[in-house]
């Protein structure tokens, strides 16, 4: 490997998003932030909307864990699976610093064996590897593995990394699978790994990749629209749990106004909602909310688009 891991620092050093501003600060806490972002949302939503805002509004883990939950829900609107800024939350109000520790950081609410390890490289200088999906894709081709099983893919991960530098190295990794190493049409005559890997004759046969099929849920959604107010319920599910919405409703009323369809992707299923309206002369809901108040609310997706459908129809 030492070859290899030459030839990737070079590439780094030539080619690394060196910029990114977690690559830059040796903060524990901002590095577990971005980790955490990281693990559904792409680079260029984190930085463009999401990462500096949070950071300057919760600086440190100690200003996050005295925050109330609703504050870091707001700033988390719209970046999807809220489970992640719930469970930062709650790490917040556990401890005010991050151990160095793999298995200990195992422990926190939310950080898994992929996150743990990420901080363990970036913000300690560790030598592990790491598992996102680009590096999956890296290992399988190398490797021609199809289908590896999770143990089988850590144990090769362990076997390459660069001790001498882990910090580039996981990073030059991630940044090869994002340019070079990629999903269709990779470029091989630049990567690398070309010398060692095995699956560069067919790359894309490796690993197979498997089709799911997401359900469509259909629903209806009845607004309640009193005076300039909404009414809006604080979900207290699983899903989207303390983000405000609209709820589904199984049986319309006859005398509704129809507004219009909004559809949303989620993980195991995709949502297709009829928005409908009902006019009240009296509330009967329990909170109403004007446009303003909504705005300072942490709303999901698809109840920020009901909204504006609602005042593009009003
Ligand atoms: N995705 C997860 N961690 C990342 C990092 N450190 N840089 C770029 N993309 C990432």
């Amino acid at each position: 490997m030492k070859a290899t891991h030459m030839k990737i620092h070079a590439w780094y050093q030539a080619n690394g998003r060196h910029t990114l501003p977690w690559r830059t600060t040796h903060d524990p806490y901002a590095i577990y932030l971005s980790e955490v972002m990281l693990q559904q949302t792409q680079v260029k939503t984190v930085l463009e909307r999401y990462y500096f805002p949070f950071l300057e509004r919760f600086p440190t883990l100690q200003s996050l864990g005295e925050a109330p939950l609703d504050d870091v829900l707001k700033l988390w609107e719209g970046l999807g699976y809220y489970t992640r800024a719930r469970n930062l939350h709650k790490t917040a109000t556990q401890i005010t610093q991050l151990p160095e520790d793999i298995d200990a950081l195992i422990k926190l609410p939310g950080i898994g064996k992929n996150t743990a390890h990420a901080i363990a490289v970036f913000a300690f200088k560790k030598p592990v590897p790491i598992m996102e999906a680009n590096v999956k894709r890296i290992l399988c081709r190398i490797h021609t593995l199809t289908t590896p099983t999770p143990k089988e893919l850590w144990e090769i991960a362990y076997r390459m990394v660069d001790h001498t530098n882990p910090f580039d190295y996981n990073q030059a990794l991630m940044d090869i699978g994002s340019t070079v190493c990629l999903p269709k049409n990779p470029h091989c005559h630049t990567c690398p790994f070309e010398a060692i890997c095995q699956g560069k004759e067919e790359p894309t046969r490796y690993p197979t990749k498997i089709k799911k099929q997401t359900p469509t849920r259909h629903q209806q959604l009845l607004l309640y629209n009193h005076q300039n107010t909404l009414a809006l319920t604080q979900r207290t599910g699983r899903f989207l749990h303390g983000l405000w919405g609209f709820e589904a409703c199984e049986t319309l009323p006859s005398d509704t106004l129809y507004l219009g369809e909004v559809t949303q992707s989620y993980t195991h299923f995709k949502l297709t909602a009829q928005i409908h309206l009902c006019r009240e002369s009296t509330p009967t809901q329990s909170h109403y909310f004007s446009i303003e108040e909504i705005e300072r609310l942490a709303l999901s997706k698809v109840d920020a688009k009901i909204v504006k459908l609602f005042l593009d129809k009003i």
